[in-house]
């Protein structure tokens, strides 16, 4: 074993405990419901992505079950040798109604979708400006495409036109992408796309949003593009089948150009087999179910208005979020993880957001309310984070 690999792992996992900044990972038994069991104990689950409540529904369950008895538990293979099954082009059909886009391309992961549509489009030769708030994966894509990246103030209009003009009048770039989250997941504050698809215009810059957190959550469901009426403008949109939707993966959806060019150039879609047939009928199941009704994200919006309310009624501080997630920012990471572990110990489960995830000294337990969650589940979560908030001096 190498000794210098061991001294750093030992001298680095130290300094991140000494600090503040070490994760537990907990270990949930069974389903990931709105009420979960952590070593026993059933906790209010205000942590998890899963705000429609569909990871657990019993209809796409049996899809899932039915399509693992009529085609496997594997795909098999990579799309392009002889992973590509009917359910996949079944579920991207569905999916380019969904988004009112040309088609769609499905992929194992939204984190693989970031890899596989940045590095596609964009070269050495390109520029990509990016929101600083963007997620790590867009973060990792960028770098990925080898492109100079040109980070932007968060939502600042005045500073993309600026940096939009200078890399476009430099003529250093073939290309120039602007980059960023629908909904950012740690703030829950939402892009302005309008705003952005004019300055897109005006540049003739290659537009591209990430609405892992969007979608099934804005736009009636359909996403934050489709939310400002920006389907036929936004030149390439992202979205996660791991959150809303309540499975795993990821898609990409625009143009069929854009997606044949796609299925030849992007490397996970290439490299890496591709999403069992069971969890893409689920999928197919919870996008159509989007599509018929908006039932479960008018509770989704209730819940989350709810619990909003009440953490700001009780002296929070839940930052400028316009979307169900609900930050309680506490700055400090060592309170911020005093906090979640006490809240936890009460019965609620949030998890502390700290450094790398957000900026040091914005440390944060994130509230994710969702569908499923009942009045009474967040009423006893709001006495909780009462009583933990004024024991720790957050709220007085
Ligand atoms: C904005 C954003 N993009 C991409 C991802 C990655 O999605 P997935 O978990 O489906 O890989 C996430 C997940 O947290 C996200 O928040």
């Amino acid at each position: 074993m190498s000794k210098i690999l061991n001294e750093f792992l030992s001298s680095n996992l130290q300094d991140l405990k000494d600090n503040g900044l070490y994760n537990e990972i907990n270990v949930v038994r069974g389903a990931n419901g709105p009420v979960i069991d952590i070593d026993g104990e059933a906790l209010i689950n205000l942590s998890s992505n899963n705000y429609l409540g569909l990871a657990t529904d019993e209809l796409l369950k049996k899809a899932a079950k039915d399509t693992i008895d009529s085609h496997g538990v594997g795909a098999g293979a990579v799309r392009t040798i002889n992973g590509t099954l009917d359910v996949h082009v079944e579920l991207e059909e569905t999916l380019a109604k969904f988004k009112g886009t040309e088609a769609a391309v499905a992929f194992q992961s939204g984190f693989n979708c970031n890899m596989a549509a940045i590095q596609g489009v964009m070269d050495k030769e390109d520029a990509i400006l990016s929101d600083e708030l963007n997620h790590a994966s867009i973060i990792d894509g960028c770098r990925l495409s080898r492109a100079k990246i040109i980070r932007v103030n968060h939502s600042d209009m005045d500073d993309l036109r600026k940096k939009a003009r200078e890399a476009t009048e430099s003529g250093q770039f073939k290309k120039v992408m602007y980059i960023t989250d629908g909904v950012f997941s740690m703030d829950g504050d939402v892009a302005k796309l309008p705003e952005i698809v004019e300055i897109a215009k005006a540049f003739d810059l290659i537009t591209y949003v990430d609405d892992a957190h969007g979608s099934g959550v804005m736009g009636k469901g359909a996403g934050t593009v489709k939310h400002f009426g920006l389907e036929k403008e936004v030149d390439i949109q992202m979205g996660t089948l791991s959150k809303a939707i309540g499975v795993v993966g990821g898609y990409i959806a625009g143009t069929q150009d854009l997606v044949d060019y796609l299925k030849v150039a992007a490397r996970p879609f290439l490299f890496s087999t591709s999403l069992t047939p069971g969890d893409t009928k689920a999928i197919n199941e919870a996008v159509k179910m989007l599509m018929a009704s908006t039932e479960l994200h008018d509770r989704l919006w209730e819940n989350g208005d709810y619990l909003k309310k009440g953490l700001e009624t009780l002296g929070f501080n839940i930052g400028n979020s316009e979307t169900p997630i609900t930050p309680c920012i506490i700055g400090d990471e060592k309170t911020t993880q005093a906090f979640s572990k006490r809240l936890m110990e009460e019965g609620v489960y949030a998890k502390s957001i700290v450094f790398p995830t957000v900026p040091r000294g914005t440390g944060r337990v994130r509230n994710m309310p969702t569908a499923a969650h009942t009045k009474e589940m967040l009423d006893e979560a709001l006495e909780i984070y009462e009583k933990v908030g004024k024991e720790l001096n957050v709220i007085s």
